[in-house]
């Protein structure tokens, strides 16, 4: 068959939705749809029951309902029912209030809005500011802090130097105990204070009921508390108060985020796997990885505003399918690995390797019809700049099909809020649907947990390494010589690092004697 003719046979188009999924480039054939149509009318009921109010992330006992967020009235309880439209109407109240200058600032109006967050908590916010937003003309400009690098946190800061008063802060974490997004509410707290400025004024909590973050924004008065449900999973949370709330203040219309993904989960929740967006776009990645992962997905689209979706599906894929175990046990060493960032950019960096190099992953293209508001000018005769992106983007295509190299292309007409809902709904249930058809919980992350808990371990180290020293104070001591004191050897070479950045952090550690790792020596001062 001929690529025109697979390209006819295998598109799917919604005018509706004004969105099309061509897989015609992976190179699968109809007895591989009707091979796995079995396990698809499988996923389909798993993802029925899971929409119904199953358990359906069993090592936490929790059920799974961001479908529940964009339509409220198909979530199983009437109490859930009233709490996502509750939580809803306190969203558009809070931003509307910051728009009218009705909440204002120590200062003044707000203006700004620091979000605090990582993983799930930041990820959907900054990928929807960044596509819908722009910041000289947004209602409140947006700044993130994601991590707990104080560098990172510091020139965040600057670009808000002498505003603070004039800028809301939302400290987003579902379990309101994650060291990162604390570290970054105390450093927030504290640039606030040296202002002489009252954070909890300025300050809101989206966050678990009774959460360690719950009881500090409650008993220091913060502005407001937003739930986070526990059957709202982090990576799953654009669509709750977490991305809505940032969304809003923002000036984005979320009503229309919201329908844009409901929209895509009416189309997705279909069983006719031929006109399913979300269950083509699993099995398709179930053909080029084999089901167990054995190629990378590579996710291109040709749209500035989309550069963090590549990020932002990293987490949501990667956090949901990489799986040591499956449901039943059994060590699976699942995943898809995904990466990936913007065309044409990246033909100027890593395309060459997917044209010529190792043969390890399928792209995703994504492809804008409307190239931009109003018209373009011509930059050679007849040809606009959004002519060369689409240039680049089907020549790129066409270079990687030429060398057998797979792709799948989502095409939608315009990066608008109902767009993007109906993208983040598309990959979430794909994900959902793939999980499935591998039987992985695509709903917890034990190997996040397992990070945090070595991080407890090692600030723990470091302070028995600091009163070790302290105790022996004037005395220089090699990493190895703390180690065995301390009974631990086995740590020796995270003493010798921790020793060597607190030494360069005016901590009270002096580096003696500078060499190889276990001829160097530390001094506490
Ligand atoms: O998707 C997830 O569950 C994680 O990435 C979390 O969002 C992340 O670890 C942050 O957790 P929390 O919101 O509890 O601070």
């Amino acid at each position: 068959m001929s690529t025109w003719e697979r390209f006819n046979k295998y598109y799917l188009q919604s005018k509706e939705l004004e969105f099309a999924l061509d897989i015609s480039r992976i190179g699968f054939d109809d007895s591989f749809l009707l091979q796995m149509e079995p396990k698809a009318q499988a996923a389909y009921d798993a993802m029925e029951a899971l929409e119904a109010g199953a358990v359906a992330n069993p090592d936490e006992n929790r059920q799974v309902g961001h479908y529940w967020l964009r339509n409220a009235a198909l979530a199983p309880d009437p109490s859930i029912r009233s709490d996502i439209e509750t939580c809803l109407e306190a969203i558009k109240t809070i931003a509307a209030d910051v728009h009218s200058g009705t909440t204002t600032g120590s200062s003044g109006s707000i203006e700004n809005c620091l979000v605090i967050g990582i993983g799930g908590s930041a990820l959907g916010p900054q990928f929807v500011a960044d596509a819908l937003g722009c910041p000289q003309r947004d209602k409140i400009k947006l700044y993130f802090f994601d991590n707990t690098d104080p560098d990172g946190m510091d020139r965040t800061m600057t670009a808000l130097e002498g505003q603070l008063g004039r800028t809301l802060c939302i400290v987003i974490s579902k379990s309101g105990g994650t060291a990162e997004t604390r570290n970054g509410m105390l450093e927030a707290k504290a640039a606030y204070q040296r202002s002489g400025l009252n954070f909890a004024q300025h300050a809101i909590a989206i966050t678990g009921k009774g959460s360690k973050l719950d009881a500090v924004a409650e008993s220091e008065g913060w502005l407001n508390r937003l739930p986070m449900w526990d059957w709202v999973g982090g990576r799953t949370s654009e669509l709750a108060a977490v991305g809505l709330l940032p969304a809003a203040l923002q000036g984005i219309d979320i009503d229309r985020m919201l329908s844009g993904a409901a929209e895509m989960d009416n189309a997705t929740r279909i069983r006719e796997t031929q006109n399913n967006p979300a269950a083509l776009l699993a099995l398709m990645w179930y053909q080029a990885t084999g089901g167990r992962g054995a190629k990378d997905m590579v996710v291109l689209p040709y749209k500035d505003r989309l550069m963090l979706f590549s990020k932002y599906l990293q987490q949501l894929v990667m956090e949901s399918l990489g799986k040591e175990l499956d449901l039943e046990g059994n060590t699976v060493h699942q995943g898809i690995a995904v990466y990936g960032n913007k065309g044409s950019t990246d033909q100027h960096a890593y395309v060459q390797q997917l044209r010529e190099g190792v043969h390890n992953f399928f792209v995703t293209f994504i492809e804008v019809l409307k190239d931009r508001k109003g018209d373009s000018i011509e930059v050679d005769a007849d040809t606009t700049t959004g002519d060369y992106l689409q240039g680049f983007y089907l020549g790129t295509r066409q270079a990687l099909h030429e060398n057998g190299r797979e792709s799948i292309t989502i095409t939608i007409h315009e990066v608008t809020p109902e767009a993007i809902g109906r993208l983040i709904a598309l990959f979430e249930r794909a994900v959902g649907i793939y999980a499935h058809m591998i039987n992985v919980n695509a709903y917890h992350q034990p190997g996040v947990e397992a990070g945090k808990k070595a991080a407890a371990g090692v600030l723990e180290l470091e302070l028995q390494v600091l009163s070790a020293l302290k105790a022996q104070a004037g005395e220089a001591l090699t990493a190895q010589a703390l180690s065995a004191e301390l009974n631990c050897p086995e740590n020796a070479e995270n003493i010798y690092k921790i020793l060597k950045r607190l030494s360069v952090n005016n901590r009270g550690i002096q580096l003696k004697q500078d060499g190889l790792p276990h001829e160097t020596t530390f001094l506490s001062v």
